[in-house]
């Protein structure tokens, strides 16, 4: 799965192609972005990935951001404005330090708004956010922006000590990320649901075409159905076998094109994966969007 980011902010690129595994994040080029005008995270977030998708010509999945701090002691300010404030890193950080002197309440949080549109201009969004507090000097090297000043609650250290690990798995960025997976997960479920769940004649061709002709299709149908439904299968989690229902569906979204859905849940359906692939009728893989909790290796 391969998405244009639509932001000239380069960390940015580089934490969503942690946060979205399987996905190849490009930064989109460009130097006439439209100004942030907007008055929340998501009409930003939605005009860059608007700009991204015109700039694209509808060819490509594209995905605009927008992010801030909200500080309470400024009425939530920065927040829409953060990128405004001062320009980004020590004067940024140098005038937050200045407008909070001799504050004593001094909570914050990050906020984060992402926005995915697909090539036909379906748009998916997710939102996150991360509370903490301001603390009185910078701190650590890591992260970007506002990091080095930036406790989250329940720790001590400021995000650039706790470190980019820490991040991928709490920052708002992270949050938002996930809750983006969730949306596409629900979208692509409803497309399939709506087109039937695959048992009529086309829909079994389509099925056969794709665990035969694509390479990875052969190595999935060695434990998914080769027809829509479920049945169960093994799954191995280091040297432990893992019982676990393993489902296909597939629904013919365009003349030419479908989507695949490959299921594992174990844990008695507490823990499941899903695989959405995109292919063409005739079983090629264009790209794949993944879901829900690491699979046992299998
Ligand atoms: P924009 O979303 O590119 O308009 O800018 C958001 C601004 O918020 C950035 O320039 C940073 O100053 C700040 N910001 C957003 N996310 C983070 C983060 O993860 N760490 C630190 N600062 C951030």
């Amino acid at each position: 799965m391969k998405a244009k980011l639509c932001s000239r902010n380069a960390h940015k690129a580089r934490e969503l192609e942690r946060l979205l595994p399987g996905w190849e994040i490009e930064p989109l080029a460009a130097d006439d972005y439209p100004p942030e005008t907007g008055g929340t995270y998501y009409e930003n977030a939605r005009g860059k990935a608007l700009f991204g998708h015109a700039r694209t010509g509808g060819g490509e999945w594209v995905i605009g951001e927008d992010s801030g701090i909200e500080v309470a002691a400024l009425d939530g300010g920065p927040g829409v404005e953060s990128a405004r404030y001062a320009p980004e890193g020590a004067p940024a950080i140098a005038r937050l330090l200045r407008d909070l002197d001799g504050v004593a309440g001094r909570e914050a949080r990050y906020v984060s708004e992402l926005v995915c549109l697909s090539p036909a201009g379906e748009e998916t969004r997710g939102t996150g956010a991360l509370a903490g507090r301001i603390a009185l000097e910078p701190r650590g090297t890591g992260g970007f922006g506002y990091d080095p000043v930036f406790v989250p609650d329940g720790e001590e250290r400021t995000v650039a000590e706790l470190g980019d690990e820490w991040k991928d798995r709490n920052s708002h960025r992270a949050r938002a990320a996930r809750a983006l997976l969730a949306a596409l997960a629900a979208a692509l479920l409803l497309v399939v649901s709506a087109c039937g769940g695959g048992t009529d004649p086309t829909s079994k061709r389509v099925l056969h075409a794709f665990f035969t002709q694509s390479p990875r299709g052969r190595t999935m149908g060695e434990r998914f159905p080769h027809a829509a439904g479920s049945r169960g299968c093994q799954l191995h989690d280091g040297g432990k076998v893992v019982q676990a229902t393993c489902s296909t569906e597939v629904s013919l979204v365009k003349p030419s094109r479908a989507v695949v859905t490959l299921t594992e849940a174990w844990n008695h359906g507490s823990a499941a994966h899903t695989w959405f692939f995109f292919i063409t009728r005739s079983g090629v893989i264009e790209s794949v969007v993944q879901e829900g909790s690491a699979p046992p290796a299998s």
